[in-house]
């Protein structure tokens, strides 16, 4: 069972291979959202966020001023909770396979959460040492963002720059290499859930996900 028709996938497809990038609304259905959104909310509560780095290049002090989020990473086996968002991931991916023709045969997510005043500035999702990660994958859960709220993504864009509101719900697809972009300054804690879809070489032989 998909959650959605190849009808909307190829168009969504064609937006992300024509402009590098896609906005879906709504993307994930209300039973969905709930389900991801209390499980963000209980590890908030549990304190299982840690600051995000930038890898061994960067040290702490500089990692703040670069980005702010503190992360979660997921984990199929262990965070059960989250099956129904693994299978829509699954068919992300098997869908980006089929009509993209990438091999892609894993994914990486974490839950990212942006205390007010932070952001991450302008960067590309992949890193000169990660040189697999294909396709970005962020999906909103801000209850009732407003304008003024902050943290909006921003995309460059040679044709000119867009502002994507954090907007709960709302999925944002980009190619990772080649899309430069930045989390502007939140006023406000800032949710999502946020993934890469992986290239993997053949014959490496290890699979995420
Ligand atoms: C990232 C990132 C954008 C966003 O985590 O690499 O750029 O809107 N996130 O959360
Ligand atoms: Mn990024």
């Amino acid at each position: 069972m998909n959650f959605y028709s190849e009808e909307k996938w190829i168009d969504w497809v064609d937006q992300l291979s024509q402009n590098d990038y896609v906005i879906i609304d709504d993307f994930l259905s209300p039973q969905l959202y709930s389900q991801v959104r209390s499980f963000f909310l209980q590890k908030l509560e549990e304190d299982e966020f840690q600051r995000a780095g930038l890898g061994s290049v960067f040290n702490n002090v500089l990692d703040t001023k670069i980005r702010g989020d503190f992360t979660y990473w997921l984990d199929k086996g262990r965070d059960e909770e989250l099956n129904a968002a693994f299978d829509l991931i699954e068919e992300i991916k098997s869908t980006l396979n089929r009509y993209c023709f990438l091999s892609l045969s894993g994914y990486e997510f974490h839950l990212a959460y942006y205390p007010e005043g932070t952001f991450y500035k302008r960067h590309v999702d992949r890193f000169q040492d990660r040189s697999n990660r294909m396709i970005s994958v962020i999906i909103y859960l801000n209850e009732g963002w407003q304008k003024g709220d902050g943290g909006e993504l921003k995309i460059y864009k040679e044709a000119g720059d867009i502002i994507v509101d954090p907007l709960a719900g709302r999925c944002v697809m980009f190619k990772s290499a080649d899309v430069p972009h930045e989390v502007l300054p939140t006023n406000v804690g800032r949710y999502s859930l946020t993934g890469w879809m992986l290239y993997q070489p053949s014959g490496v032989g290890y699979i995420l996900g």
